[in-house]
């Protein structure tokens, strides 16, 4: 187990590193993939792979198709899908004072794909589009600034000639989440800052 949490840290230490590059497959998963292989062929693979199908999957018989399997779970789930996550991503991590919808009903599916995406943090699509397709409204109206400027803040979904990036979550993406905790947050609409100028601050130095 602490050689475990080593390497979980290790890996986090290594950030855009670690996800990068392609996972190599466990050695006994390389017959899964000649068939499933499509699944990991994206830009950012889940780490968990590399510790083979059967982490997350009931045993099955791969000869027979479709597979004979042990599993009561939807998709030959070991377990329920909430269960099968909170294994190596620790449930207080996704719990707090105010939790999203969709997290607090143990919903992880609902934006991240769990084998591998080609946006990052292995979400299920082009990050604001996530998050719009379920909150419609904010694009009705200017969001947060207006006083300061009647366009609203950029969400970043607006087309740009090049990528705008995170100015305090080094090679990520801008987008809703810069100012958004997607889980959980000690602050009400999920915020990742108090409200007011200060807040502006700490992207906007001046
Ligand atoms: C981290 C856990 C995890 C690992 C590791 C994992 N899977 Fe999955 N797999 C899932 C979950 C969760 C689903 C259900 C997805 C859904 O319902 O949206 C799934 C669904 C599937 C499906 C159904 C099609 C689909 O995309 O939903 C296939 C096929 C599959 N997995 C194959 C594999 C193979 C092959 C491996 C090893 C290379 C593997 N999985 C490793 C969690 C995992
Ligand atoms: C010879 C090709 C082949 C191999 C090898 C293979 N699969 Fe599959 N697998 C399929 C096909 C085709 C389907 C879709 C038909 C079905 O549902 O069984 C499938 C479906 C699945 C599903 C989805 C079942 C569901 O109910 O949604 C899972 C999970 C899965 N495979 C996991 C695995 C794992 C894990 C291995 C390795 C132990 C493996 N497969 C090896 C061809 C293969
Ligand atoms: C066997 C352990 C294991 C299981 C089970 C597991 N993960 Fe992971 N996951 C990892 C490791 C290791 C990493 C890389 C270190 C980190 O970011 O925590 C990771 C990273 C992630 C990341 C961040 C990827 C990135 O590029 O920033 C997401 C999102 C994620 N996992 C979601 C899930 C979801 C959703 C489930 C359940 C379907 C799940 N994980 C199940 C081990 C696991
Ligand atoms: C409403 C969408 C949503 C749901 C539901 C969700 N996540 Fe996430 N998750 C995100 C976003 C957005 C990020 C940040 C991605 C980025 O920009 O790098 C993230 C990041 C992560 C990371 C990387 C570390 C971090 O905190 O940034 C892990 C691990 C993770 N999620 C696991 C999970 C697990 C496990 C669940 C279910 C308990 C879950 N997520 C449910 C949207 C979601
Ligand atoms: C699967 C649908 C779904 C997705 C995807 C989703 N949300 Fe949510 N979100 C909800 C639900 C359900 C609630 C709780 C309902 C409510 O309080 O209005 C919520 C609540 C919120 C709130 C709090 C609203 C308030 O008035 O307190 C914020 C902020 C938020 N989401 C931001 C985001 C961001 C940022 C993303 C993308 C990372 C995202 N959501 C993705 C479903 C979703
Ligand atoms: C520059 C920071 C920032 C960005 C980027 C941002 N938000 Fe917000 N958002 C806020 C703040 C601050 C509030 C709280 C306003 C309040 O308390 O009345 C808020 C409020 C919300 C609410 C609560 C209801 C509402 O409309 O006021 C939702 C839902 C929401 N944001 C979703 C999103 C989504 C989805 C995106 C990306 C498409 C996004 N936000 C991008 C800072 C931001
Ligand atoms: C998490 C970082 C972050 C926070 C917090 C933030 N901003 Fe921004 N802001 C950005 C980024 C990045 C851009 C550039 C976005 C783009 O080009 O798409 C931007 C763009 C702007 C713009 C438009 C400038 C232009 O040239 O189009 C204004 C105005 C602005 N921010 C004001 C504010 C105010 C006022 C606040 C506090 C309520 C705030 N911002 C909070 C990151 C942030």
């Amino acid at each position: 187990m602490s050689t475990e949490r080593g390497f979980l840290v290790r890996l986090a230490c290594a950030g855009l590193l670690a996800t990068a590059f392609a996972v190599p497959v466990h050695a006994q998963e390389a017959e899964c993939t000649q068939c499933h292989g499509g699944l990991l062929a994206k830009a950012f693979v889940h780490e968990a792979v590399s510790k083979g199908c059967s982490t997350c999957h009931a045993p099955l018989d791969e000869s027979v198709k479709p597979h004979k399997v042990a599993g009561d779970f939807r998709s030959r789930l070991a377990t329920d899908s909430a269960a099968l996550c909170a294994k190596c991503h620790p449930k207080e991590h996704f719990q707090g004072p105010v939790t999203h919808g969709p997290v607090a009903a143990g919903n992880c599916l609902a934006c991240h794909n769990p084998h591998a995406s080609d946006h990052q943090g292995l979400l299920r699509k082009e990050p604001a589009t996530l998050c719009l397709d379920c909150h419609p409204d904010v694009k009705k109206r200017p969001h947060v600034i207006v006083g300061f400027s009647s366009n609203g803040h950029p969400l970043g979904d607006e087309k740009r000639s090049k990528e705008v990036f995170d100015p305090l979550r080094p090679g990520k993406k801008f987008y809703c989440a810069a100012c958004h905790e997607p889980h959980r947050s000690e602050r009400p609409r999920l915020a990742r800052f108090d409200k007011g100028m200060k807040s502006c601050q700490g992207c906007h130095k001046k």
